[in-house]
């Protein structure tokens, strides 16, 4: 029987023509707009769907798997799976994949690195002076910033796009430091990253803060009020993992008290809603979700997602089976 796959909305073409290819009937439900549960629920009744590709904004539970019983394979189009509880699909034989692809770590480390730069250098802040046309000539001392050279780089989370930031900051000439549940040698030998078995050091030693934790019960509001308050004042937060494992309220209550000196955030707690009062904020740079949005990142990701599928169909074990 021909294999049928719902797709929850456009991804790149390339996977959608691998499926295609394959002879499967490949429905990609055309709104771009994100499809509540409910939505996905009734698009999945239409048809006894084999396969979805969900994306990281599809809450997949129960509620899913009891409207689709014949899907058997969810391809989430993500490094994480945080919007699947992959528990239920496991008890259920439902097959999870997701899609860590080797350039979105290279994109997500990128964006990273972006996001402190501006930080350091005052990017945005002085684009926007020179847009609303206030620059009346060189001033020596218009938006002194920092430099990055020589200052300390704490990463909680250090494994495959953590460890693609130390690649990165060791060429920067940044110190790292790093804690994780487990030790990553590799980034200890090419970067000579040095490990500490809880954040509270790292948050106190270091100039720079990078956060790449998946989200799991453990991780939620890992940066809270109590650990902000161990950072440097000169300290800088950025968070291109999930949103949730910073409490954004405390993150904006000790940005306003200056209790560090600023934020890079790609990821919000409550996304794409903001919390109260970061938006007023000239300290934070925010960016909506796209540290793995570069064209190479998106295009291995509809590759991978597509690729767990064929292989699922096939009779193989997908390469990015999570559950
Ligand atoms: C993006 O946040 C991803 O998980 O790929």
């Amino acid at each position: 029987m021909t294999k049928t796959i719902f797709v929850t909305r456009q991804i790149p073409e390339v996977g959608i023509s691998i499926l295609r290819n394959k002879g499967y009937i490949v429905d990609v439900r055309e709104k771009t707009s994100i499809p509540s549960q409910k939505e996905i629920m009734k698009a999945l009744k239409k048809k006894p769907y084999d396969a979805v590709i969900s994306l990281l904004t599809d809450k997949i539970d129960v509620a899913i798997f009891d409207a689709a019983p014949t899907v058997k394979i969810y391809s989430n189009y993500a490094s994480g799976f945080d919007n699947i509880d992959t528990a239920e699909a496991e008890k259920r034989g439902v097959i999870i994949t997701n899609a860590p692809a080797v350039s979105t770590s290279e994109a997500v480390a990128e964006h990273t690195f972006a996001l402190m730069l501006s930080l350091a250098a005052r990017i945005v802040e002085a684009d926007e002076f020179v847009r609303r046309g206030k620059y009346d000539g060189w001033d020596p001392m218009n938006f002194i910033g920092t430099d990055i050279l020589g200052k300390t780089l704490g990463l909680i989370g250090a494994g495959r796009i953590g460890g693609q930031v130390a690649h990165y900051a060791k060429a920067f000439g940044l110190k790292i430091i790093y804690s994780d549940v487990k030790r990553n040698e590799m980034i200890e030998n090419e970067s000579g990253a040095t490990y500490f078995s809880t954040p509270e050091e790292v948050l106190k030693q270091a100039d720079i803060v990078s956060l790449h934790v998946p989200l799991m019960d453990s991780t939620k509001h890992l940066i809270n009020a109590e650990r902000l308050a161990m950072m440097k004042k000169t300290a800088f937060l950025i968070n291109t993992s999930r949103g949730p494992i910073v409490d954004e309220c405390a993150l904006v209550e000790a940005l306003k008290n200056k209790i560090i000196a600023g934020a890079g955030l790609d990821v919000f707690e409550y996304e794409p809603k903001l919390s109260k009062g970061l938006v007023k904020l000239d300290n934070v740079i925010l960016t909506p979700h796209i540290a793995s949005a570069s064209d190479t990142a998106r295009n291995e990701m509809a590759t991978l997602v597509a690729q767990n599928i064929v292989d699922f169909f096939e009779g193989k074990v997908p390469a990015n089976k999570v559950n």
